[in-house]
């Protein structure tokens, strides 16, 4: 693959074809931690709203960190897996706290956070800040698994590690912020789980899957 060409194809794409989302306003890291713990678990659609009601209530890491924890459930009630948002309150306090409210820049710092994660540090510190961190998840490995043609099993843990070894070469002089919200992007809305778009994919040329014809195979997910 020329990575060169593979990072213009898909970034000019994105620019043309990015969703106009709420957290895609600015840069705020503590705007883009929200919203990727927000989309961990539950889909765009249903984050939008919920997203936009707790940036209102919660506008600062301070406000999150001082406000009742009843509170910050309820504006989360309905979202599900709560203890995303008991971590998150806790972690902003940490923030707060141990840093004067300046969400962490440095990926030993972040990640030392309650309840973030390789995905989050990466996702945040790429988005935010424009460190060439890879933020690997799900619709990730499933678009890298095609372009790469991997069959590895996608539900291991080894085959996240290696996508996390391999990513920072095609981020190397790319905008990190673009290429990992322009990777997101295309899993959502060409590379898609049941069908691959592959006739609108901007970056079908690269693509070790599509030029084998096996695109609907992959990725591969054992059955646990
Ligand atoms: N899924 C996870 N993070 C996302 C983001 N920043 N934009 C769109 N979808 C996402």
């Amino acid at each position: 693959i020329d990575i060169k060409r593979f990072q213009q194809d898909l970034i000019s794409w994105y620019e043309d074809h990015k969703r106009d989302l709420p957290w895609r306003q600015n840069q705020d890291p503590y705007r883009v931690w929200v919203s990727e713990v927000m989309l961990q678990q539950t889909k765009v659609d249903t984050v939008i709203p919920y997203y936009n009601r707790f940036m209102q209530q919660f506008p600062t890491p301070q406000k999150l960190a001082e406000a009742d924890e009843e509170d910050v459930m309820k504006a989360w009630e309905g979202l599900g897996y709560y203890s995303r948002v008991r971590n998150l309150q806790s972690a902003v306090r940490e923030v707060v706290a141990d840093y004067g409210g300046e969400v962490p820049s440095s990926k030993k710092a972040f990640s030392s956070l309650k309840g973030v994660g390789p995905y989050t540090a990466g996702a945040v510190l790429s988005i935010a800040y424009e460190k060439p961190e890879p933020a690997v998840d799900g619709n990730v490995m499933r678009v890298f698994s095609r372009i790469l043609l991997s069959r590895e099993d996608i539900g291991k843990a080894k085959t996240r590690k290696k996508f996390e070894s391999l990513l920072p070469a095609f981020l190397n002089d790319a905008k990190p912020s673009q290429f990992n919200q322009a990777v997101m992007e295309l899993g959502a809305l060409v590379c898609t789980p049941t069908s691959p778009g592959c006739l609108l994919c901007p970056v079908q040329y690269h693509c070790m899957a599509r030029a084998e014809g096996v695109q609907e195979e992959l990725p591969v997910k054992e059955k646990k």
